[in-house]
């Protein structure tokens, strides 16, 4: 059977990071953790991948400052915030990504202008920049091309940009800033670069996970190391993933079927398929990013799972199909509590709630 994970090997050529190698040395991965592979594309809703051997630790820091044109940045920002992007100016981008919030509304699923209360959970921004494509489907390439969904979507908030743009053309002061930032002034298109550009701001550097691995062999308790050693042993999560998911397409219910076992299936709950209408797509969705996932409750598309102790559980009995003993459990939620990242210098953190501090 092949191994998910090797923690040993040469270091290879592009690997240009400098962190240590140590702390995998001597871990190695029982063939039966192969299975338990699974758990961290768990709370991913994903399937064993198999990551050949390679040295280094799968997971990246976070590179500490995106060089981004600060103009836009602040634009985006502002447009970010805006709630003239939605029909009846109720709902800006934030209301739903709430930036204090860890970028999350926090509800099972989201809702939109006049109450419409949406098909699915709302994914955190923070980092959003790092995956491979946008939305639970993957429907979107780029942030670019994701600005679109929100505003067009009936339940969400309901516009399109001919009526933004007709809103926004009457704020002198903002079309004196489009002015100034491109060269064709408010645009569509420059809306949509600018609050782009602005998300591109938002990742989370400096974790204590980042910091360890940046060779602060402090940064992590004895606990949180042993989590982090489950996790690795368990599988390699997303083989050198800087967001540690975000970067690939797996079905969720691997191991028994979980959306039947739910009820209620939605047309939501077929993930991927709504994009490509292969049989092979369904339920399947993007791996969610681990990053900050302390702060993002509920969790999975559907917001099932309000802890991240069922979370976790979840994952053991659909993805690996086994139960998950109850010190490895402990150990590996205290390790995600360690990626929680900062924001402008400062740690992240979800005002409204314990869900931080909780398991
Ligand atoms: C009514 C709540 C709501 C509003 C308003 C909203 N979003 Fe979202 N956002 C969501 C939900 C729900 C999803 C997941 C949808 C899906 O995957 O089908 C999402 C997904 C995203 C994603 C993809 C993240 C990922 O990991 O896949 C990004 C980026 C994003 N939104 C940015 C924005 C921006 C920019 C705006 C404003 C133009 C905005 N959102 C407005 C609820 C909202």
């Amino acid at each position: 059977m092949h191994r998910i994970c090797t923690a040993v090997g040469p270091k290879l050529p592009h690997e240009t990071s400098t962190f240590s190698d140590r702390a995998v040395r001597g871990i190695t991965c029982r063939p039966k953790a192969a299975v338990a592979a699974a758990l961290w594309l768990v709370l991913l809703g994903a399937t064993p991948r198999v990551c050949m051997a390679q040295s280094g630790e799968p997971i990246k820091p976070i590179p500490l400052e995106p060089q981004l044109d600060l103009r836009k940045v602040a634009l985006g920002d502002r447009l970010f915030h805006d709630k003239r992007l939605s029909k009846d100016n109720s709902l800006s981008c934030a209301s739903c990504h709430d930036l204090s919030k860890g970028g999350v509304d926090g509800l099972p699923s989201s809702i939109g202008i006049g109450g419409a209360k949406g098909p699915i959970n709302a994914p955190t921004v923070f980092n959003s920049s790092l995956n491979f494509r946008q939305f639970w489907d993957g429907r979107a390439a780029s942030l670019e091309e994701q600005v679109a969904g929100p505003v067009h979507n009936p339940k969400e908030m309901g516009s399109n940009w001919t009526e933004v743009l007709g809103k926004l053309a009457q704020d002198g002061p903002l079309v004196g800033e489009f002015k100034a930032t491109y060269r064709d002034g408010l645009q569509t298109r420059n809306i949509q670069d600018a609050i782009a550009v602005f998300e591109r701001s938002l990742t989370t550097p400096n974790s204590r996970i980042d910091k360890y691995l940046k060779g602060d062999q402090k940064a992590l308790s004895p606990d949180e190391l042993l989590g982090y050693q489950l996790f690795k042993a368990y599988g390699c999560v997303a083989c050198q993933g800087v967001n540690i998911g975000g970067n690939m397409f797996q079905t969720f219910g691997v191991m028994g079927d979980y959306f039947e076992k739910r009820g209620n299936t939605t047309v939501a709950d077929l993930g991927r398929y709504n994009v490509t209408k292969s049989e092979a797509d369904k339920h399947v969705f993007k791996v969610p990013s681990l990053r900050n996932v302390a702060l993002t409750a509920p969790y999975f598309h559907d917001g099932s799972a309000k802890t991240l102790n069922d979370a976790v559980d979840v994952m053991f009995k659909y993805q690996l199909g086994r139960p998950a003993s109850a010190q490895d459990k402990k150990l590996i939620v205290k390790f995600l509590h360690t990626l929680t990242g900062e924001y402008k210098g400062r740690p992240l953190q979800r005002a409204d709630s314990d869900a931080a501090r909780q398991p």
